[in-house]
Protein backbone atom coordinates (compact mmCIF):
# COMPACT_ATOMS: atom_id res chain seq x y z
CA UNK A 1 0.00 0.00 0.00
CA UNK A 2 1.67 3.33 -0.83
CA UNK A 3 0.79 6.61 0.93
CA UNK A 4 -0.14 9.71 -0.44
CA UNK A 5 3.89 11.09 -0.85
CA UNK A 6 4.60 8.00 -2.71
CA UNK A 7 1.94 8.52 -5.29
CA UNK A 8 2.91 11.76 -6.01
CA UNK A 9 6.46 10.78 -6.73
CA UNK A 10 5.00 8.21 -9.07
CA UNK A 11 2.28 10.90 -10.95
CA UNK A 12 4.75 13.32 -11.69
CA UNK A 13 7.92 12.83 -13.92
CA UNK A 14 11.52 13.21 -12.98
CA UNK A 15 11.75 16.31 -14.80
CA UNK A 16 9.67 18.08 -12.34
CA UNK A 17 12.53 18.72 -10.21
CA UNK A 18 14.13 21.02 -13.25
CA UNK A 19 10.92 23.24 -12.31
CA UNK A 20 12.62 25.97 -10.04
CA UNK A 21 15.48 26.61 -13.15
CA UNK A 22 12.71 27.50 -15.81
CA UNK A 23 10.52 29.85 -13.31
CA UNK A 24 14.50 31.47 -12.21
CA UNK A 25 14.49 31.11 -16.39
CA UNK A 26 11.58 32.93 -17.14
CA UNK A 27 11.64 35.07 -14.22
CA UNK A 28 14.53 36.71 -16.00
CA UNK A 29 13.07 37.21 -18.91
CA UNK A 30 10.50 38.63 -17.23
CA UNK A 31 13.06 41.22 -15.86
CA UNK A 32 14.71 42.23 -18.75
CA UNK A 33 11.38 43.00 -20.38
CA UNK A 34 10.46 45.12 -17.80
CA UNK A 35 13.58 47.03 -17.91
CA UNK A 36 13.15 47.16 -22.03
CA UNK A 37 9.92 48.56 -21.48
CA UNK A 38 10.71 51.26 -19.69
CA UNK A 39 13.57 51.92 -21.25
CA UNK A 40 11.57 51.94 -24.21
CA UNK A 41 9.22 54.16 -22.99
CA UNK A 42 10.91 56.52 -20.23
CA UNK A 43 13.51 57.47 -22.86
CA UNK A 44 13.51 60.78 -24.18
CA UNK A 45 12.17 59.52 -27.42
CA UNK A 46 8.72 59.24 -26.18
CA UNK A 47 8.28 61.96 -23.16
CA UNK A 48 10.88 64.76 -23.26
CA UNK A 49 10.74 67.86 -24.09
CA UNK A 50 13.78 68.05 -27.01
CA UNK A 51 12.99 64.98 -28.88
CA UNK A 52 13.90 66.26 -31.89
CA UNK A 53 14.10 62.75 -34.62
CA UNK A 54 15.53 63.32 -37.73
CA UNK A 55 12.94 63.60 -41.01
CA UNK A 56 13.33 61.97 -44.57
CA UNK A 57 13.57 65.50 -45.62
CA UNK A 58 14.96 68.32 -43.89
CA UNK A 59 11.23 70.65 -44.20
CA UNK A 60 11.76 74.21 -42.32
CA UNK A 61 8.88 75.74 -40.46
CA UNK A 62 10.82 78.64 -40.01
CA UNK A 63 11.70 79.48 -43.74
CA UNK A 64 7.85 78.30 -45.07
CA UNK A 65 6.04 79.72 -42.05
CA UNK A 66 8.44 83.01 -40.80
CA UNK A 67 10.08 83.67 -44.18
CA UNK A 68 7.29 82.75 -47.17
CA UNK A 69 4.20 83.75 -44.19
CA UNK A 70 2.71 80.25 -44.89
CA UNK A 71 -0.59 79.66 -42.69
CA UNK A 72 0.08 76.63 -40.45
CA UNK A 73 -4.02 74.86 -42.17
CA UNK A 74 -1.70 75.55 -45.68
CA UNK A 75 -0.43 72.05 -44.47
CA UNK A 76 -2.26 71.26 -42.01
CA UNK A 77 -5.39 71.38 -43.19
CA UNK A 78 -7.51 69.64 -40.83
CA UNK A 79 -6.43 70.59 -37.56
CA UNK A 80 -9.68 72.87 -36.88
CA UNK A 81 -12.11 70.18 -37.65
CA UNK A 82 -10.66 66.78 -36.96
CA UNK A 83 -9.34 65.36 -33.63
CA UNK A 84 -6.33 64.50 -35.05
CA UNK A 85 -3.90 67.04 -37.52
CA UNK A 86 -2.92 66.30 -40.41
CA UNK A 87 1.18 66.13 -42.18
CA UNK A 88 0.51 67.17 -45.58
CA UNK A 89 0.90 65.14 -48.66
CA UNK A 90 3.36 65.57 -50.98
CA UNK A 91 0.97 67.21 -53.43
CA UNK A 92 0.63 70.14 -51.00
CA UNK A 93 4.39 70.67 -51.21
CA UNK A 94 4.81 70.17 -55.11
CA UNK A 95 2.27 73.42 -55.27
CA UNK A 96 5.27 75.47 -55.24
CA UNK A 97 8.00 72.80 -55.47
CA UNK A 98 6.89 71.80 -59.43
CA UNK A 99 8.50 75.29 -59.83
CA UNK A 100 10.89 76.30 -57.18
CA UNK A 101 13.99 74.29 -56.64
CA UNK A 102 13.05 71.29 -59.12
CA UNK A 103 16.80 70.41 -59.02
CA UNK A 104 17.46 70.06 -55.57
CA UNK A 105 17.58 66.29 -54.34
CA UNK A 106 14.85 66.63 -51.21
CA UNK A 107 12.33 68.39 -53.97
CA UNK A 108 13.21 65.19 -56.74
CA UNK A 109 12.34 62.65 -53.53
CA UNK A 110 9.16 64.46 -52.98
CA UNK A 111 8.47 64.79 -56.86
CA UNK A 112 8.95 61.12 -56.90
CA UNK A 113 6.35 60.33 -53.96
CA UNK A 114 3.80 61.95 -55.78
CA UNK A 115 4.51 59.63 -58.79
CA UNK A 116 4.71 56.39 -56.84
CA UNK A 117 1.68 57.63 -54.35
CA UNK A 118 4.35 56.37 -51.90
CA UNK A 119 3.90 59.00 -49.25
CA UNK A 120 7.21 60.34 -47.68
CA UNK A 121 7.65 59.07 -43.90
CA UNK A 122 7.34 61.66 -41.59
CA UNK A 123 8.85 60.82 -38.40
CA UNK A 124 5.68 61.88 -36.05
CA UNK A 125 7.14 63.97 -33.02
CA UNK A 126 4.26 64.51 -30.73
CA UNK A 127 2.72 60.80 -29.20
CA UNK A 128 0.81 60.25 -26.41
CA UNK A 129 0.00 57.00 -25.00
CA UNK A 130 -3.27 55.46 -26.82
CA UNK A 131 -4.94 55.28 -23.82
CA UNK A 132 -5.10 59.24 -23.27
CA UNK A 133 -7.47 61.14 -25.77
CA UNK A 134 -6.95 64.28 -27.37
CA UNK A 135 -8.78 66.62 -29.81
CA UNK A 136 -7.26 69.33 -31.80
CA UNK A 137 -10.68 70.99 -32.77
CA UNK A 138 -11.84 71.54 -29.70
CA UNK A 139 -8.66 73.25 -28.36
CA UNK A 140 -8.32 75.06 -31.48
CA UNK A 141 -12.06 76.29 -31.68
CA UNK A 142 -11.71 77.24 -27.94
CA UNK A 143 -8.95 80.02 -28.67
CA UNK A 144 -5.90 77.61 -27.78
CA UNK A 145 -2.87 78.91 -29.58
CA UNK A 146 -0.62 75.85 -31.23
CA UNK A 147 1.97 77.96 -29.20
CA UNK A 148 0.83 76.76 -25.72
CA UNK A 149 1.67 73.04 -27.15
CA UNK A 150 3.86 72.90 -29.25
CA UNK A 151 6.61 76.13 -28.80
CA UNK A 152 7.74 78.09 -31.47
CA UNK A 153 7.19 76.17 -33.98
CA UNK A 154 7.53 78.89 -36.85
CA UNK A 155 11.20 79.67 -35.47
CA UNK A 156 12.26 75.86 -36.25
CA UNK A 157 14.36 74.32 -38.62
CA UNK A 158 13.42 71.10 -37.14
CA UNK A 159 10.04 70.54 -34.86
CA UNK A 160 10.89 69.25 -31.57
CA UNK A 161 8.81 68.90 -28.87
CA UNK A 162 8.65 71.94 -26.86
CA UNK A 163 6.29 70.55 -24.04
CA UNK A 164 5.88 68.13 -21.70
CA UNK A 165 2.98 66.86 -22.45
CA UNK A 166 2.27 65.43 -19.12
CA UNK A 167 -1.23 64.12 -17.44
CA UNK A 168 -0.08 67.07 -14.83
CA UNK A 169 1.17 69.64 -18.17
CA UNK A 170 -2.50 68.71 -19.23
CA UNK A 171 -4.43 69.52 -16.21
CA UNK A 172 -2.51 72.50 -15.46
CA UNK A 173 -4.33 74.34 -18.44
CA UNK A 174 -7.32 72.57 -17.63
CA UNK A 175 -7.70 73.97 -13.90
CA UNK A 176 -6.62 77.65 -15.72
CA UNK A 177 -7.49 77.79 -19.45
CA UNK A 178 -7.50 82.23 -18.55
CA UNK A 179 -3.56 81.68 -19.22
CA UNK A 180 -3.98 80.75 -22.60
CA UNK A 181 -7.25 81.90 -24.37
CA UNK A 182 -6.87 84.38 -27.14
CA UNK A 183 -9.36 85.36 -29.79
CA UNK A 184 -9.71 82.89 -32.62
CA UNK A 185 -7.90 85.22 -35.19
CA UNK A 186 -4.75 84.87 -33.28
CA UNK A 187 -5.19 81.27 -32.60
CA UNK A 188 -2.68 80.70 -35.69
CA UNK A 189 -0.15 83.56 -34.76
CA UNK A 190 2.39 82.48 -32.75
CA UNK A 191 4.51 85.27 -32.34
CA UNK A 192 1.40 87.26 -31.06
CA UNK A 193 1.11 88.33 -27.09
CA UNK A 194 -1.78 89.91 -25.35
CA UNK A 195 -0.59 92.55 -23.46
CA UNK A 196 -3.41 91.52 -20.50
CA UNK A 197 -3.58 87.85 -21.11
CA UNK A 198 -5.32 86.80 -17.63
CA UNK A 199 -7.84 89.36 -17.83
CA UNK A 200 -8.64 89.29 -21.70
CA UNK A 201 -8.45 85.08 -20.58
CA UNK A 202 -11.57 85.36 -18.16
CA UNK A 203 -13.19 87.68 -20.52
CA UNK A 204 -13.33 84.70 -23.48
CA UNK A 205 -13.62 81.97 -20.73
CA UNK A 206 -16.84 83.64 -19.35
CA UNK A 207 -18.04 84.89 -22.88
CA UNK A 208 -18.14 81.60 -24.09
CA UNK A 209 -18.83 79.13 -21.31
CA UNK A 210 -15.29 77.19 -21.27
CA UNK A 211 -15.17 74.73 -18.85
CA UNK A 212 -12.08 72.09 -19.74
CA UNK A 213 -12.87 68.78 -18.03
CA UNK A 214 -10.78 67.76 -15.05
CA UNK A 215 -12.90 64.63 -14.49
CA UNK A 216 -10.63 61.12 -15.53
CA UNK A 217 -13.21 60.76 -18.33
CA UNK A 218 -12.50 63.41 -20.35
CA UNK A 219 -9.27 62.06 -21.07
CA UNK A 220 -8.99 58.49 -20.12
CA UNK A 221 -12.31 57.01 -22.25
C1 LIG B 1 4.26 74.01 -46.07
C2 LIG B 1 3.68 73.07 -45.16
C3 LIG B 1 3.61 73.34 -43.66
C4 LIG B 1 3.20 74.49 -43.01
C5 LIG B 1 2.78 75.81 -43.60
C6 LIG B 1 3.25 74.18 -41.60
N1 LIG B 1 3.67 72.89 -41.42
FE1 LIG B 1 3.84 71.91 -39.66
N2 LIG B 1 4.57 70.26 -40.62
C7 LIG B 1 4.75 70.14 -41.98
C8 LIG B 1 5.40 68.88 -42.29
C9 LIG B 1 5.80 68.38 -43.67
C10 LIG B 1 5.59 68.22 -41.05
C11 LIG B 1 6.24 66.86 -40.80
C12 LIG B 1 7.73 66.98 -40.79
C13 LIG B 1 8.27 67.66 -39.55
O1 LIG B 1 7.93 67.24 -38.43
O2 LIG B 1 9.02 68.64 -39.71
C14 LIG B 1 5.08 69.12 -40.02
C15 LIG B 1 5.08 68.84 -38.67
C16 LIG B 1 4.52 69.67 -37.68
C17 LIG B 1 4.44 69.35 -36.28
C18 LIG B 1 4.94 68.06 -35.64
C19 LIG B 1 3.96 66.93 -35.85
C20 LIG B 1 4.36 65.67 -35.12
O3 LIG B 1 4.91 64.78 -35.78
O4 LIG B 1 4.16 65.58 -33.91
C21 LIG B 1 3.85 70.40 -35.66
C22 LIG B 1 3.53 70.51 -34.18
C23 LIG B 1 3.58 71.39 -36.66
N3 LIG B 1 4.00 70.92 -37.88
C24 LIG B 1 3.01 72.62 -36.40
C25 LIG B 1 2.86 73.62 -37.34
C26 LIG B 1 2.40 74.96 -37.02
C27 LIG B 1 2.03 75.42 -35.63
C28 LIG B 1 2.36 75.67 -38.19
C29 LIG B 1 1.99 77.12 -38.37
C30 LIG B 1 2.71 78.08 -37.56
C31 LIG B 1 2.81 74.76 -39.24
N4 LIG B 1 3.11 73.54 -38.68
C32 LIG B 1 2.90 75.08 -40.59
C33 LIG B 1 4.36 71.06 -42.93
C34 LIG B 1 3.91 72.34 -42.66
C1 LIG C 1 4.20 78.48 -50.98
C2 LIG C 1 5.20 77.75 -51.68
C3 LIG C 1 5.89 76.57 -51.01
C4 LIG C 1 5.29 75.44 -50.49
C5 LIG C 1 3.82 75.09 -50.43
C6 LIG C 1 6.37 74.58 -50.04
N1 LIG C 1 7.58 75.18 -50.27
FE1 LIG C 1 9.39 74.44 -49.82
N2 LIG C 1 10.27 76.12 -50.43
C7 LIG C 1 9.63 77.21 -50.99
C8 LIG C 1 10.60 78.27 -51.28
C9 LIG C 1 10.30 79.63 -51.88
C10 LIG C 1 11.86 77.75 -50.88
C11 LIG C 1 13.21 78.48 -50.90
C12 LIG C 1 13.88 78.26 -52.21
C13 LIG C 1 15.23 78.92 -52.23
O1 LIG C 1 16.00 78.75 -51.27
O2 LIG C 1 15.50 79.60 -53.21
C14 LIG C 1 11.62 76.41 -50.38
C15 LIG C 1 12.63 75.55 -49.96
C16 LIG C 1 12.43 74.24 -49.59
C17 LIG C 1 13.49 73.28 -49.31
C18 LIG C 1 14.97 73.53 -49.45
C19 LIG C 1 15.40 72.99 -50.80
C20 LIG C 1 16.89 73.00 -50.99
O3 LIG C 1 17.42 71.94 -51.33
O4 LIG C 1 17.49 74.07 -50.77
C21 LIG C 1 12.90 72.11 -48.96
C22 LIG C 1 13.58 70.79 -48.59
C23 LIG C 1 11.47 72.33 -49.01
N3 LIG C 1 11.22 73.63 -49.41
C24 LIG C 1 10.53 71.35 -48.71
C25 LIG C 1 9.17 71.56 -48.78
C26 LIG C 1 8.19 70.57 -48.37
C27 LIG C 1 8.51 69.19 -47.83
C28 LIG C 1 6.97 71.13 -48.57
C29 LIG C 1 5.63 70.51 -48.29
C30 LIG C 1 5.41 70.03 -46.94
C31 LIG C 1 7.18 72.46 -49.10
N4 LIG C 1 8.52 72.69 -49.20
C32 LIG C 1 6.17 73.34 -49.46
C33 LIG C 1 8.28 77.30 -51.23
C34 LIG C 1 7.33 76.40 -50.85
C1 LIG D 1 -3.86 71.86 -26.29
C2 LIG D 1 -2.63 71.43 -26.87
C3 LIG D 1 -2.42 71.49 -28.37
C4 LIG D 1 -2.70 72.52 -29.24
C5 LIG D 1 -3.35 73.85 -28.93
C6 LIG D 1 -2.23 72.08 -30.54
N1 LIG D 1 -1.71 70.83 -30.46
FE1 LIG D 1 -0.96 69.74 -32.00
N2 LIG D 1 -0.69 68.13 -30.74
C7 LIG D 1 -0.97 68.13 -29.39
C8 LIG D 1 -0.79 66.79 -28.87
C9 LIG D 1 -1.01 66.37 -27.41
C10 LIG D 1 -0.39 65.98 -29.95
C11 LIG D 1 -0.14 64.46 -29.92
C12 LIG D 1 -1.47 63.81 -30.20
C13 LIG D 1 -1.51 62.30 -30.10
O1 LIG D 1 -0.48 61.63 -30.05
O2 LIG D 1 -2.64 61.77 -30.10
C14 LIG D 1 -0.32 66.86 -31.12
C15 LIG D 1 0.02 66.44 -32.40
C16 LIG D 1 0.08 67.28 -33.52
C17 LIG D 1 0.44 66.87 -34.86
C18 LIG D 1 0.79 65.44 -35.29
C19 LIG D 1 -0.45 64.73 -35.79
C20 LIG D 1 -1.42 64.36 -34.72
O3 LIG D 1 -2.53 64.92 -34.68
O4 LIG D 1 -1.09 63.50 -33.88
C21 LIG D 1 0.39 67.98 -35.66
C22 LIG D 1 0.68 68.05 -37.15
C23 LIG D 1 -0.01 69.09 -34.83
N3 LIG D 1 -0.20 68.63 -33.52
C24 LIG D 1 -0.19 70.38 -35.28
C25 LIG D 1 -0.80 71.41 -34.55
C26 LIG D 1 -1.13 72.73 -35.09
C27 LIG D 1 -0.84 73.20 -36.50
C28 LIG D 1 -1.73 73.42 -34.08
C29 LIG D 1 -2.32 74.81 -34.11
C30 LIG D 1 -3.24 75.11 -35.19
C31 LIG D 1 -1.77 72.53 -32.91
N4 LIG D 1 -1.20 71.33 -33.24
C32 LIG D 1 -2.33 72.87 -31.68
C33 LIG D 1 -1.35 69.21 -28.63
C34 LIG D 1 -1.78 70.43 -29.15
C1 LIG E 1 -3.14 75.45 -22.93
C2 LIG E 1 -4.36 74.92 -22.39
C3 LIG E 1 -4.69 73.47 -22.55
C4 LIG E 1 -3.83 72.41 -22.55
C5 LIG E 1 -2.32 72.42 -22.40
C6 LIG E 1 -4.64 71.23 -22.72
N1 LIG E 1 -5.95 71.56 -22.82
FE1 LIG E 1 -7.51 70.28 -23.18
N2 LIG E 1 -8.80 71.83 -23.26
C7 LIG E 1 -8.46 73.16 -23.08
C8 LIG E 1 -9.63 73.98 -23.36
C9 LIG E 1 -9.71 75.49 -23.25
C10 LIG E 1 -10.66 73.10 -23.75
C11 LIG E 1 -12.08 73.48 -24.24
C12 LIG E 1 -13.10 73.34 -23.18
C13 LIG E 1 -14.45 73.81 -23.66
O1 LIG E 1 -14.67 73.94 -24.88
O2 LIG E 1 -15.28 74.03 -22.79
C14 LIG E 1 -10.11 71.75 -23.68
C15 LIG E 1 -10.82 70.59 -23.99
C16 LIG E 1 -10.29 69.32 -23.97
C17 LIG E 1 -11.02 68.13 -24.32
C18 LIG E 1 -12.44 68.08 -24.80
C19 LIG E 1 -13.32 67.79 -23.68
C20 LIG E 1 -14.63 67.28 -24.15
O3 LIG E 1 -15.59 67.50 -23.39
O4 LIG E 1 -14.71 66.67 -25.23
C21 LIG E 1 -10.15 67.07 -24.17
C22 LIG E 1 -10.44 65.60 -24.42
C23 LIG E 1 -8.88 67.61 -23.74
N3 LIG E 1 -9.01 68.98 -23.62
C24 LIG E 1 -7.76 66.84 -23.50
C25 LIG E 1 -6.51 67.38 -23.24
C26 LIG E 1 -5.30 66.58 -23.09
C27 LIG E 1 -5.23 65.07 -23.15
C28 LIG E 1 -4.28 67.47 -22.89
C29 LIG E 1 -2.82 67.17 -22.69
C30 LIG E 1 -2.16 66.35 -23.67
C31 LIG E 1 -4.85 68.80 -22.92
N4 LIG E 1 -6.20 68.70 -23.13
C32 LIG E 1 -4.11 69.95 -22.77
C33 LIG E 1 -7.24 73.65 -22.72
C34 LIG E 1 -6.05 72.92 -22.70
C1 LIG F 1 -6.81 66.70 -19.26
C2 LIG F 1 -6.58 65.32 -19.57
C3 LIG F 1 -6.48 64.30 -18.46
C4 LIG F 1 -7.33 64.11 -17.39
C5 LIG F 1 -8.53 64.96 -16.98
C6 LIG F 1 -6.85 62.94 -16.68
N1 LIG F 1 -5.75 62.42 -17.33
FE1 LIG F 1 -4.69 60.78 -16.78
N2 LIG F 1 -3.37 61.09 -18.31
C7 LIG F 1 -3.49 62.08 -19.26
C8 LIG F 1 -2.39 61.98 -20.17
C9 LIG F 1 -2.14 62.88 -21.38
C10 LIG F 1 -1.61 60.90 -19.74
C11 LIG F 1 -0.32 60.38 -20.39
C12 LIG F 1 0.83 61.06 -19.70
C13 LIG F 1 2.19 60.71 -20.24
O1 LIG F 1 2.32 60.09 -21.29
O2 LIG F 1 3.14 61.11 -19.56
C14 LIG F 1 -2.25 60.35 -18.56
C15 LIG F 1 -1.79 59.27 -17.83
C16 LIG F 1 -2.47 58.67 -16.81
C17 LIG F 1 -2.02 57.48 -16.11
C18 LIG F 1 -0.76 56.70 -16.39
C19 LIG F 1 0.30 57.00 -15.39
C20 LIG F 1 0.85 58.34 -15.49
O3 LIG F 1 0.72 59.13 -14.54
O4 LIG F 1 1.46 58.68 -16.56
C21 LIG F 1 -2.97 57.19 -15.16
C22 LIG F 1 -2.97 56.02 -14.18
C23 LIG F 1 -3.99 58.22 -15.24
N3 LIG F 1 -3.66 59.10 -16.26
C24 LIG F 1 -5.11 58.28 -14.44
C25 LIG F 1 -6.00 59.35 -14.42
C26 LIG F 1 -7.08 59.50 -13.43
C27 LIG F 1 -7.39 58.50 -12.33
C28 LIG F 1 -7.73 60.68 -13.72
C29 LIG F 1 -8.89 61.32 -12.97
C30 LIG F 1 -8.62 61.68 -11.61
C31 LIG F 1 -7.05 61.25 -14.91
N4 LIG F 1 -6.02 60.42 -15.27
C32 LIG F 1 -7.44 62.43 -15.52
C33 LIG F 1 -4.50 63.03 -19.34
C34 LIG F 1 -5.51 63.21 -18.43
Amino acid sequence: MASEDNVSLYVFPKWVNRLPIFFLLGGGGLFVLIVFVFWYWFSPKHLEVGYMPKQPIPYSHRLHVSELGLDCRYCHTNVETAAHSNVPSSETCLNCHNQIKVDSPHIKKIKQSAVTGVPIQWVKVHKLPDYAYFNHSRHINAGISCVSCHGRVDQMEVVHQAKPLSMSWCLECHRAPEQHLRPKKYVFKLDWKSPNQVEMGRQIKEANSIRPGEDCSTCHR
